[in-house]
């Protein structure tokens, strides 16, 4: 009687490393490969984007994976939002997209096209930020400066939103702004300026 091949461990491992290393090289089947028609495909080349910046149409030409920040500094010389961190962590590269504070940094500029993305240097600053921007004058919010812009769009974005400004207390603004980093540690002093304008509506 014919006795069956005997079969090693190395020889099994190679039959099934070769194996498994045959599946993953299989060609991708025909509708996995292609994007639905109904998906709009964009690059490689770079793509146009147009949007409002601080009231002002813009128009820029991008590689797909730009984030907004990086198209902000270098394609349209907005300089307001930093990145101090790139990762989404800091609250530096803050901008209000549609009325809404989103770290630049997190998304692409692709994602703006058609909207408003408004900054905190906005060259026609609506009341409450004109206000924010004296306080933190007044308050000596800012040290080297590097995070004021992503501060001040922050306590725009808070005291725009809230219902009832004046009732904000210093534990509800600290909770607000806890997402926005400072090295040169001004956060008492950026708290005082938001409750100081928090507490006169009246002039905004
Ligand atoms: S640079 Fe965007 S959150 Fe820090
Ligand atoms: S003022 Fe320097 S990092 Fe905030």
């Amino acid at each position: 009687m014919a006795r069956p091949p005997r079969l090693s461990r190395r020889g099994l491992l190679r039959t099934v490393g070769t194996t498994t290393a045959l599946a993953a090289c299989k060609p991708p089947k025909a509708h996995e490969a292609a994007p639905p028609e109904d998906v709009e495909v964009l690059g490689p080349e770079p793509i146009p984007v147009t949007f409002l910046l601080d009231g002002r149409r813009v128009r820029a030409k991008v590689p797909v994976q730009r984030t907004l920040q990086v198209c902000l500094q270098e394609d349209l010389g907005c300089t307001a939002p930093k990145a101090p961190c790139d990762r989404g962590a800091c609250g530096g590269c803050l901008v209000r997209l549609d009325g809404v504070a989103v770290p630049s940094c997190t998304m692409l500029a692709a994602d703006a096209d058609g909207r408003c993305v408004d900054t905190a240097a906005h060259p026609d600053p609506p009341p409450l930020l004109a206000a924010l921007r004296r306080a933190f004058v007044a308050h000596d919010a800012a040290q080297c400066g590097y995070c004021t812009a992503g501060m001040i769009t922050a306590a725009w974005d808070l005291l725009d939103r809230a219902p009832e400004p004046a009732a904000l207390d210093e534990a509800a603004v600290r909770r607000a702004m806890a997402g926005n980093l400072c090295r040169c540690g001004t956060h008492r002093a950026v708290v005082r300026a938001i409750l100081d304008v928090a507490g006169r509506k009246e002039t905004w």
